[in-house]
C-alpha cells in the first residue's frame, strides 16, 4: 500500500513507528495476522450484537463471517467485537432501559481501539438504534449490516405475525373466542426461522430507516435472514467499508437533515413503528441534526401507506421482499424524497430506485391505490401534553379519532393490570383509558405497555378498541388508538400527573389537540400524583439513567451524551 494512503489513518497513531508503545501495540495484536497487517491497512471493527439472550441477533456471528471476509478481500484487517446487546422479549424491566447504554459503551469501543471503521451488525429492536447513536457520536466510517427478518411461521394453516399476534390471541383468550390449550399450542410456530421479528414492528422498522439514512448497502434491509442473498450482501459491505476508510466518508457526511427526512417519508410509506421516532431524534441528536418531534407530523403525515405489511396491514416481511423489497416501495414516492443525501455508497438514495420493481402489487402498493392515503405519524399537542405526544392513525380505528370520553386513570402498568379486568370498574367502551408512571423517568426505561389491555368486561361486549393514553411507548407490532410519549411525563411533572378519573378528555387528530377540557384555574390547583413513578430505591446504571434521561420528544438519550464527540483519544495508555 502507497504510504500517502495510509497517512492520517487512525490505526497508525496506534501500530506506526518503531517506540516501546508501538512495540506493545503490535505485539500483542499479532496472533496470526499477516505481517503487513501493522503497515497501513484499515483496521475495521464488527461491532457484533449476537448473544444466546438477544434469541433475534443469534446467527450475527455467521453474517460476520461473510464481513470478514469482504474486508479481508478489499485489504482491510477485520476485527471481531462483540458488543453489549439487547433481546427485546428477555430483558426486564425494558431493553429501552439500556438503549443508552449500550449506546454509550459502543461508543467507548470504538473509540478507545485502534481502529479506522465499523460495520455494525443489528437486528432486533434497540441493537440497530444503539449502533448508530455510538457511530454518529464517535463519526468514524461506518455503515450497518442489518440481520433481517425470520421467515413466517404457519399455525393450523395461517400465517403467524411475530408480536402482532401474540396480542390479537390473547385477547380473543381473554374475550373467551379462544381456548388457552389452542394459545398455547401456536407458541411453537410462531418463531420459525434465525432472525427478527416478520411484521413490520420496531426490528424491521429500524433496518428500514438505517437504508434510509443511507448507512447500509441500498436494498440490504428486509433480505431475510435465512436467504443465502444476506451473506453475499454482507460480504459486499465488508469491501464497502474498506473503500469508506479509504474516501473518508463519515456517519456525519452521510446522516443529514435530508436524509432523516428520507426516513420520516420512508416511516410512513412502510407502516412503521411509533419506535422509530425516539430512536431517529436520539441519532440525530448525536451528529446535531436539527430533527425535531413536528417534523415527523409536517414531512410524513400526508405520506400515502403503500406497504401492506402487519400490524397495519395484512402480510410479513418475507412477503415485502418477494414483492420487490423498500427500494420499490420507495419509487412510488421518488417525487417526496430529498435527492440529494448520499448512501455510504457515496452514490444518493434516489439512484437505487431507477431499477426497483413491484411484483406484487397485493404486498407493495401503487402510488394511485394506497392501503391508506395519509398515514404516518400525527404529533399531537395539549394541556394534557405541552411537549407533544404522538399517535399512528394507521393502526387507529378511524371513529375514534375524534373522541371525547371520561377519563379511567391508571398510576401505573401493575395498577391497571390489577383493575381492568375488575367487574366493578368503572368503565364503557366511550371511556379513556389514561395511564401514567411510564415514561423515561418513571418506569424507569419507558416501556411498550401504552397499548393498554381493555377491560375484560368490554371485550365480552364485542369492544376492541379504545382510546389510551401513557407516555409509555408502544411495541412496534401492537395496533389500537393509542397516544403515547407524552411529554413531559408524569414523572418529570407533566400534566398526565393531574389528571383524575372522570375528566373529561378531549381527543381530536384532525386538529391535532389532546387536551383535558377543565378550565384551566381549576387545573391550576391540583397537585400531581406523587406515586406516579418508581419508588424503588435505585442505583448504578438506573440512577445515572433516571437522572439524566431527556423526555420522549427529543429522543429520551441521555442529557451529557448529545452531540457528537469524535474519535479522538488524547492519551496513551502505557
Ligand atoms: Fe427481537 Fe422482535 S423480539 S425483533
Amino acid at each position: 500500500m502507497a504510504p500517502e494512503a495510509t497517512r492520517g489513518r487512525r490505526s497508525q497513531i496506534w501500530y506506526a513507528g518503531d517506540d516501546r508503545n508501538a512495540f506493545i501495540h503490535r505485539a500483542w495484536m499479532r496472533r496470526g495476522l499477516p505481517s503487513d497487517a501493522f503497515e497501513g491497512r484499515p483496521h475495521i471493527a464488527i461491532a457484533n450484537t449476537a448473544s444466546d439472550l438477544a434469541p433475534c441477533n443469534m446467527h450475527l456471528t455467521d453474517v460476520a463471517k461473510s464481513v470478514e471476509a469482504g474486508i479481508w478481500e478489499a485489504g482491510g484487517v477485520p476485527l471481531d467485537m462483540p458488543v453489549m446487546s439487547m433481546g427485546e422479549t428477555q430483558m426486564r424491566p425494558t431493553a429501552m432501559l439500556f438503549r443508552n447504554l449500550a449506546a454509550m459503551s459502543i461508543e467507548e469501543m470504538i473509540r478507545a481501539n485502534p481502529i479506522d471503521g465499523v460495520v455494525l451488525l443489528g437486528g432486533c429492536d434497540k441493537t440497530i438504534p444503539a449502533l448508530l447513536m455510538a457511530a454518529a457520536s464517535v463519526n468514524l466510517p461506518a455503515l450497518v449490516v442489518p440481520g433481517g427478518p425470520m421467515l413466517t411461521g404457519h399455525f393450523r394453516g395461517v400465517p403467524l405475525g411475530c408480536g402482532t399476534d401474540v396480542w390479537r390471541l390473547s385477547e380473543e383468550v381473554r374475550a373467551g373466542t379462544l381456548s388457552r390449550q389452542r394459545f398455547l399450542d401456536a407458541e411453537s410456530s410462531m418463531i420459525r426461522s434465525r432472525g427478527h421479528c416478520n411484521t413490520m414492528g420496531t426490528a424491521s422498522t429500524m433496518a428500514c430507516m438505517a437504508e434510509a439514512l443511507g448507512m447500509t448497502l441500498p436494498g440490504m434491509a428486509g433480505i431475510p435472514a435465512p436467504d443465502s442473498r444476506l451473506l453475499e450482501r454482507s460480504h459486499e459491505a465488508g469491501k464497502r467499508i474498506v473503500e469508506l476508510v479509504d474516501a473518508g466518508r463519515r456517519p456525519s457526511d452521510v446522516m443529514t437533515f435530508g436524509s432523516f427526512a428520507n426516513a420520516i417519508v420512508m416511516l410512513s410509506v412502510i407502516g412503521g413503528s411509533t419506535n422509530a421516532i425516539v430512536h431517529l431524534l436520539a441519532i440525530a441528536g448525536r451528529l446535531g441534526v436539527p430533527l425535531s418531534l413536528d417534523d415527523f407530523d409536517r414531512i410524513g403525515s400526508h405520506v400515502p401507506l403503500l406497504v401492506d405489511l402487519l400490524p397495519a396491514g395484512r402480510h410479513l416481511m418475507d412477503d415485502l421482499f418477494r414483492a420487490g423489497g423498500l427500494l420499490a416501495a420507495l419509487r412510488e414516492v421518488r417525487d417526496l424524497l430529498d435527492p440529494a443525501p448520499i448512501t455510504v455508497t457515496g452514490k444518493p438514495l434516489v439512484e437505487y430506485l431507477d431499477d426497483a420493481e413491484i411484483y406484487d402489487e397485493e404486498v407493495i402498493r401503487r402510488r394511485a391505490t394506497p392501503l391508506l392515503g395519509e398515514a404516518g405519524i400525527a404529533v399531537l399537542r395539549g394541556n394534557l401534553c405541552p411537549d407533544g405526544a404522538v399517535i399512528k392513525p394507521a393502526a387507529a380505528t378511524a371513529s375514534l379519532l375524534q373522541h371525547r370520553g371520561r377519563a379511567v386513570v391508571f398510576d401505573s402498568i401493575e395498577d391497571a393490570r390489577a383493575q381492568l379486568d375488575d367487574p366493578s370498574l368503572d368503565v364503557d367502551a366511550d371511556s379513556v383509558l389514561v395511564l401514567r408512571g411510564c415514561g423515561p423517568k418513571g418506569y424507569p426505561g419507558m416501556p411498550e405497555v401504552g397499548n393498554l389491555p381493555l377491560p375484560e368486561k368490554l371485550l365480552e361486549q364485542g369492544v376492541r378498541d379504545m382510546v389510551r393514553i401513557s407516555d409509555a411507548r408502544m411495541s412496534g407490532t401492537a395496533y389500537g388508538t393509542v397516544v403515547l410519549h407524552v411529554s413531559p411525563e408524569a414523572a418529570a411533572g407533566g400534566p398526565l400527573g393531574i389528571v383524575r378519573t372522570g375528566d373529561p378528555i378531549v381527543l381530536d387528530v384532525d386538529a391535532r389537540r389532546l387536551d383535558i377540557d377543565l378550565p384551566e384555574a381549576e387545573l391550576r390547583t391540583r397537585t400531581p400524583a406523587t406515586h406516579a413513578g418508581y419508588a424503588a430505591p435505585l442505583r448504578g446504571w438506573e440512577q445515572l439513567y433516571v437522572d439524566h434521561v431527556l423526555q420522549a420528544d427529543t429522543g429520551a438519550d441521555l442529557d451529557f451524551l448529545v452531540g457528537a464527540s469524535g474519535d479522538e483519544v488524547r492519551r496513551e495508555s502505557h
